[in-house]
């Protein structure tokens, strides 16, 4: 490409899907006659395969570290039981064969040249089709579970993720294949300090694709200069578009080509053969997200006290929060004054609206933007809008049923998007590099030996 194409982003017209197998959240229904278990490798396998069946680009975990608490137990919205990703994606490699294997793992508690290390023999096991989901962890409570209770300030976590991104990248170039050889990697920083000869050769992507999930500006910045893929919170079209914007802006800032950073949001996906059939459906996967429990437990979190008391058919309480007792459930710092503010605007709402506590609570937790939601030809016409202006790359769907839930995506939207010609019809090699239409990092000609201080260090 020449200088003056990399500066203008052109949208490639196609999109590729990702799965994101929830392990905690209210979305996924684990309590219907056909859900599967969280833990059993077969729901995995079943999925995943699936997913591979319509040629999607990734398959992606989560993580949480800690099981989130609020009111000294653990919440109620949540399903006990995550298995480690790698260990789970580990096995996956062994039973698929295109699909990537993309996990999510934090830079604040863990080490650069064990995760590179561990990434790589990923990379190594699956033929290259490893990725980093890159997070820094938004809760302090998570810090908790750790020796070195290492919670960090909002830019400090960033300055952080980056020297250990930058520490791993040298990692990952330390070999040279037509030697045969590496070099040492050393590096010290304020966070922490790496000397380190590293012992795998690269794989048939060079080294892990890397994403990143992190919306702040700090965030996106880190991921303009750093990611490959970012998993957005971003759906909707006009929210999406106005994302791309500002990502290519912050690529080029940072002295990358415009489409070097691919998209990739989050979304939920409620389909059938006919429009009507599509709205009955999304009325009973909202009802079994959330139930009667699930919606009392919601609201205590911003309340900060017990409601098991309010009947989850009746009216929002009247009584206030506890504004020193706030739950930091999910950890955002969400504080008692805002506490208060937000039960009176929500009160509001739902008499305005004439809501029950559970109405209320699924309408705001139903992710309303991220929710496609009708016949396969509506929705695949509404995907070829995003694939034409390019206002994403794809999208990384999270399924509100396991082990079934991508079914009718694979068997009814994959083709009817085939026909508008925006979705492979095969893949396109057998690296996830290569699946993703990503290029493929030069190595540097820097001179390991020295001692370093990443770059984002000495900035911060
Ligand atoms: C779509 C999306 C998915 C995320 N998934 C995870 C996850 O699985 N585990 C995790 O610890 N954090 C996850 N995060 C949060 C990241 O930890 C991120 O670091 C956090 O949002 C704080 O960064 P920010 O202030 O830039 O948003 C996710 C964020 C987004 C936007």
């Amino acid at each position: 490409m020449t200088k003056h194409s990399r500066a203008k982003y052109q949208p490639t017209g196609k999109l590729q899907f990702g799965i994101f197998f929830q392990g905690v959240n209210s979305g996924t229904i684990w309590k219907a006659a056909e859900s599967g278990s969280q833990t059993d490798f077969e729901s995995f396998r079943r999925i995943a395969q699936t997913a591979e069946r319509g040629l999607f680009a990734a398959f992606f975990l989560g993580e949480g570290l800690r099981l989130r608490e609020h009111l000294g137990r653990p919440h109620e919205l949540d399903v006990a039981g995550r298995p480690d990703a790698q260990t789970m994606l580990a096995a996956l490699a062994a039973v698929t064969s295109n699909i990537g294997l993309v996990a999510t793992q934090n830079t604040t508690y863990n080490d650069p040249a064990d995760l590179a290390h561990r990434l790589s023999s990923l990379d190594l096991l699956s033929g290259g089709r490893a990725a980093w989901n890159i997070v820094t962890t938004d809760n302090a409570w998570t810090g908790a579970n750790f020796r070195r209770g290492g919670y960090l300030d909002h830019a400090d976590r960033y300055t952080h993720a980056e020297a250990f991104v930058e520490t791993a990248k040298r990692i990952w170039d330390s070999h040279d294949a037509d030697a045969g050889t590496w070099r040492r990697v050393v590096h010290q920083g304020q966070h922490y300090s790496v000397d380190v000869t590293p012992r795998l050769p690269r794989s048939d992507q060079y080294r892990p694709v890397l994403f990143q999930a992190g919306d702040s500006p700090d965030g996106r910045d880190f991921a303009a200069r750093q990611a490959d893929v970012i998993f957005s919170a971003h759906p909707k079209f006009d929210d999406a578009l106005e994302f791309r914007r500002d990502i290519v802006e912050r690529t080029l800032k940072a002295g990358r080509g415009a489409n070097d950073v691919k998209i990739m949001p989050a979304s939920e996906f409620i389909l059938a053969a006919t429009p009507q059939e599509a709205r009955d459906k999304k009325a009973w996967v909202r009802s079994l997200q959330i139930g009667p429990q699930q919606a009392i437990a919601y609201l205590e979190q911003f309340w900060g006290r017990e409601l098991s008391e309010y009947d989850p058919d009746g009216p929002l309480p009247e009584i206030d929060p506890v504004v020193e007792e706030t739950s930091e459930t999910r950890g955002s710092g969400f504080h008692g004054a805002k506490a208060r503010q937000l039960a009176d605007q929500w009160r509001a709402e739902a008499k305005e609206k004439g809501l029950t506590i559970r109405q209320f609570v699924s309408a705001k937790t139903s992710r309303v933007d991220a929710t496609f939601n009708g016949s396969y030809a509506e929705v695949a016409d509404r995907l070829a809008d995003y694939a034409r202006t390019g206002a994403v790359d794809g999208f990384n769907i999270s399924p509100w049923l396991i082990p079934t839930g991508l079914d009718d995506i694979v068997n009814h939207l994959v083709p009817a998007l085939q026909e508008r010609g925006v979705y492979p019809t095969e893949y396109a090699g057998s690296t996830l590099r290569e699946n993703l239409g990503l290029t493929t990092p030069e190595r540097p000609e820097a001179d390991f030996a020295g001692v370093s201080a990443a770059p984002s260090e000495a900035r911060a």
